[in-house]
């Protein structure tokens, strides 16, 4: 398996710094994805019960001769669920064939529902159970992590949120990294390389180093910091997304790709979705 960096959690854990994301894979494709990702050398699986494919990662886990305890797998809480933490846990534990996942993330704030102080409250519970090693967040802003802050003392280790060349969120990274809270980027392709693949900044970049575009932006999120989730079920771009561990961007080529930063969003406003 190929050396690859490993980020410390502020709970003492220990998480590969690039894993593979399985949003919009159906059923066979995601249990195909992750065999793939795993021979390659993936050791990290972002899933979510909302994806609807936690069953083919519990037999991708099954049928791999990797063993468990080498493979950090992340699930989520769906919106829905909020009021129902413990039954939705216990039901992602059933799909996915195990009896503990590394990390379970909160999916979005919902800040009109206003009840994710409390949903925040059972993924402690389910913690203290062992259901989950370590309990995280994703699409929260800063005014809804100082209210899990104040009102449980409870920090998340990790929040997921959508960061890539088009959309960095500088202010939220940092005030994350201030509470020593790992930034993970979704959409980190910006979904394909939509409007990202084609800048002269990345196309120069993937010239020099001989590395594809894809491979540039997931060694900036990498030089960033920031813990990095791409998505495919395509076979050769799964080797592709992980063979990026032999070059590095110097602070002056990270910065270059920080410019492109416009502020478009490809998800929606975690201020409103609920
Ligand atoms: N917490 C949240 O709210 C949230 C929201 C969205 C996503 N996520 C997580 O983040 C993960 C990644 O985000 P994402 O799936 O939205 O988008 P992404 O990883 O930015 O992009 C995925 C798209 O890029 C294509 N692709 C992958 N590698 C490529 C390469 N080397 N060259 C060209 N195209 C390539 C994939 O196609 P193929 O698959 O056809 O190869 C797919 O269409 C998700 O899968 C999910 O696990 C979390």
């Amino acid at each position: 398996m190929a050396d690859q960096p490993i980020i410390k959690l502020r709970d003492g854990n220990m998480m590969p710094q690039l894993g593979l994301g399985v949003w919009q894979a159906s059923i066979e494709d995601a249990r195909h994805a992750v065999l793939k990702a795993l021979e390659v050398g993936y050791r990290s699986i972002d899933t979510a019960a909302a994806y609807k494919n936690e069953e083919a990662i519990g037999q991708a886990l099954q049928e791999t001769d990797v063993p468990r305890e080498e493979i950090f797998v992340t699930t989520k809480l769906w919106n829905d669920d909020q009021q129902n933490v413990q039954q939705a846990m216990e039901t992602s534990l059933e799909k996915l064939k195990l009896e503990q996942v590394d990390l379970y993330l909160m999916h979005w704030p919902c800040p009109e529902k206003d009840n994710y102080v409390d949903a925040w409250k059972k993924m402690i519970e389910l913690q203290q159970q062992g259901l989950t090693k370590s309990i995280g967040v994703c699409n929260f802003h800063e005014a809804h992590l100082k209210r899990l802050l104040d009102e449980t003392g409870v920090t998340p280790v990790v929040n997921q949120i959508e960061l890539h060349p088009m959309l960095q969120q500088r202010t939220l990274h940092a005030w994350n990294a201030l509470h020593q809270i790992q930034t993970e980027s979704w959409s980190p392709l910006a979904q394909g390389g939509k409007g990202v693949f084609d800048q002269e900044i990345i196309k120069s970049l993937a010239k020099k180093y001989g590395k594809t575009p894809a491979q540039i932006v997931i060694r900036w999120h990498l030089d960033s910091g920031l813990v990095v989730i791409p998505k495919s079920v395509t076979p050769a771009r799964i080797e592709e997304n992980f063979k990026v561990f032999d070059f590095r961007l110097d602070k002056h080529e990270v910065s270059d790709i920080a410019k492109l930063d416009s502020g478009n969003r490809l998800g929606p406003d975690p201020e409103t979705f609920n």
